[in-house]
């Protein structure tokens, strides 16, 4: 007798040969009855699952929130009090490339959180930049149909995306950073995160305040050039994987230190600027960021379909002490994530192990496909419906949010009445060096190739009311471009 476990069917009955199938004689044809056979075959079959519409390359790994600051007076959430230590797991990802895409192109970062904290699933699912592309979600499927590939040709389109763009001034904040160097990180352990929305905090006394969150890379900000990243890619198109897998391997954890910038709920309404807008950010001399402690990745998962495949973060899930707000974006995206996991990993997505709460779970939901948690989760089997006698679980009205004032006509305003897209895009163009500034425009020019001409100059003038030398080196780097023709644009120094 070997002492390794018995192979056995899924059924549990041990298999006598894994090797052969059943055939009538040496040469088959193969029987049926070889249910094993059938049973592999169908199994394979079954191996992917749709791979997420947006987002789908990914790196994730679990660690730690450590709270160091005190926040105490405007959240009553537990893990942001002073000591908390939660678990959490985080996982990066590209934004239009499919699953197997190259790590190292250029596109915006997710940087998805949720930690596990004792009263429910905190969920932050931010990105690598503070602002989007779009302010109104009507936008949003369009905005991605331009990222992905044209329905003809099978190939991403520089031109879909630079005619939306240019149609879209509300995109320059965005664009700016995208095709900045910090549009092109090495690794997920070199950038910044953000959880870009503006969320809610409300404190034991009912009172609310506006928040922002920032992850700040303590591993310092690397870029590639686009010149650099081609010859990455040529080398391996797994350099993500490679970089942050290897280094918690080695046990070189990589580190954010976590900042909130606070707003009270008043100055919603005296501020120049919308701060629900998610195009821009609070200028740090208006709220300057508060540092409350440190995110650290420091374990691998152990399989990565089940847990970073099938991890599911949704912006609906929120802890007592903190709140969404009126961001039209955000409260799209409330709606959406969840139902992106039941059709994606199915209903019962959230009693997956990487999903599942650490903290008991009492709810009324029944029955369903894959239901494996035994039935309704009340504890008792006559309390299957709410109110009842039977002692079945009640709701706590201590964890309800103060109320929000809303005021206005219900209509469809047009979200570009009264909004400047054209000031926050200028004082980051304003922060960069003159490196950068070359190299910004370098990108552009690069990833505008075979763009028609109409569509350049329409976003170039966009540019121009960004600030002068913008549109004029686009244009400039367009020219020297297409005089070096067919040698690369990238221009990378
Ligand atoms: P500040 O000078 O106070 O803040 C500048 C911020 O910009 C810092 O957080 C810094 O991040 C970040 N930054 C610096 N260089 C770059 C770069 N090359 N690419 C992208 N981000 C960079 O000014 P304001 O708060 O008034 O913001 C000015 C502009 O900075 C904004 O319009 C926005 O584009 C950008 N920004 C602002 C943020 C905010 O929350 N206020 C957050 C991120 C960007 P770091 O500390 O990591 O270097
Ligand atoms: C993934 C929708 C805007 C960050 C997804 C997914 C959907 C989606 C359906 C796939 C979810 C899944 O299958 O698990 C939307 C909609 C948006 C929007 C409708 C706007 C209306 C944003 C914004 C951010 C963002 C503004 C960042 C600030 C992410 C991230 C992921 C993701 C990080 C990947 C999560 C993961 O790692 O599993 N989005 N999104 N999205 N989105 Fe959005």
């Amino acid at each position: 007798m070997s002492d390794k476990p018995t192979m056995t069917t899924s059924a549990g009955a041990a298999v006598p040969d894994n090797q052969n199938s059943i055939t009538a004689g040496p040469r088959g044809p193969v029987l049926m009855q070889d249910y094993q056979l059938v049973e592999k075959l169908a199994h394979q079959n079954r191996e992917r699952i749709p791979e997420r519409v947006v987002h789908a390359k990914g790196w994730g790994a679990f660690g730690t929130l450590k709270i160091t600051g005190d926040i105490t007076s405007y959240t009553r959430a537990k893990a942001l009090r002073p000591g908390a230590e939660t678990p959490l797991i985080l996982r990066f990802s590209t934004v239009a490339g499919e699953l197997g895409a190259a790590d190292a192109e250029r596109d915006v970062r997710g940087f998805a959180i949720k930690f596990y904290t004792e009263e429910g699933n905190w969920d932050l699912v931010g990105n690598n930049t503070p602002v989007f592309f779009v302010r109104d979600p009507l936008k949003f499927p369009d905005f991605i149909h331009t990222q992905k590939r044209h329905p003809k040709t099978n190939l991403r389109s520089a031109t879909a995306m630079w005619d939306f763009w240019s149609l879209s001034p509300e995109s320059l904040h965005q664009v700016t950073i995208l095709m900045s160097d910090r549009g092109l990180p090495v690794a997920p352990m070199f950038m910044n995160g953000y959880g870009s929305h503006t969320y809610s905090f409300w404190n034991d006394n009912g009172e609310r305040f506006w928040v922002k969150f920032h992850f700040k890379t303590q591993q310092g900000h690397k870029f590639y050039t686009n010149a650099e990243a081609e010859k990455v890619i040529g080398q391996t198109r797994e350099s993500y994987q490679e970089e942050l897998f290897g280094a918690i391997e080695r046990g070189d954890y990589p580190k954010w230190t976590v900042q909130v910038q606070i707003m009270p709920e008043a100055d919603a309404e005296k501020t120049s600027y919308n701060p629900f807008d998610l195009t821009k950010v609070w200028p740090h001399g208006d709220y300057p960021p508060i540092e409350i402690g440190v995110l650290e990745l420091n374990r691998n998962p152990e399989n990565y379909f089940s847990e970073i495949e099938q991890v599911a973060f949704s912006p609906s899930n929120i802890v007592p002490g903190i709140g969404h707000s009126p961001d039209k974006m955000l409260q799209a995206r409330v709606f959406s994530y969840a139902d992106a996991h039941r059709y994606r990993l199915g209903t019962h997505y959230e009693t997956l192990p990487v999903n599942a709460p650490r903290c008991p779970v009492h709810h009324y939901h029944r029955d369903g496909q894959m239901n494996f948690y035994g039935g309704i989760k009340t504890g008792n089997p006559d309390a299957y419906y709410e109110p009842n006698s039977f002692d079945g679980p009640v709701e706590d009205k201590s964890v309800q949010e103060p109320p929000l004032k809303v005021s206005g006509d219900v209509d469809r305003y047009n979200h570009r009445d009264g909004n400047d897209d054209f000031g926050q895009p200028r004082a980051l163009f304003n922060l960069f060096d003159e490196g950068q500034k070359k190299r910004l425009f370098a990108n552009i020019a690069a990833a505008m190739d075979g763009v028609p001409a109409e569509i350049i100059e329409r976003q170039c003038k966009l540019f121009d009311q960004v600030h002068a030398e913008y549109g004029a080196g686009v244009r400039a780097a367009i020219a020297t471009g297409k005089q070096q023709k067919p040698a690369s644009v990238s221009a990378a120094e």
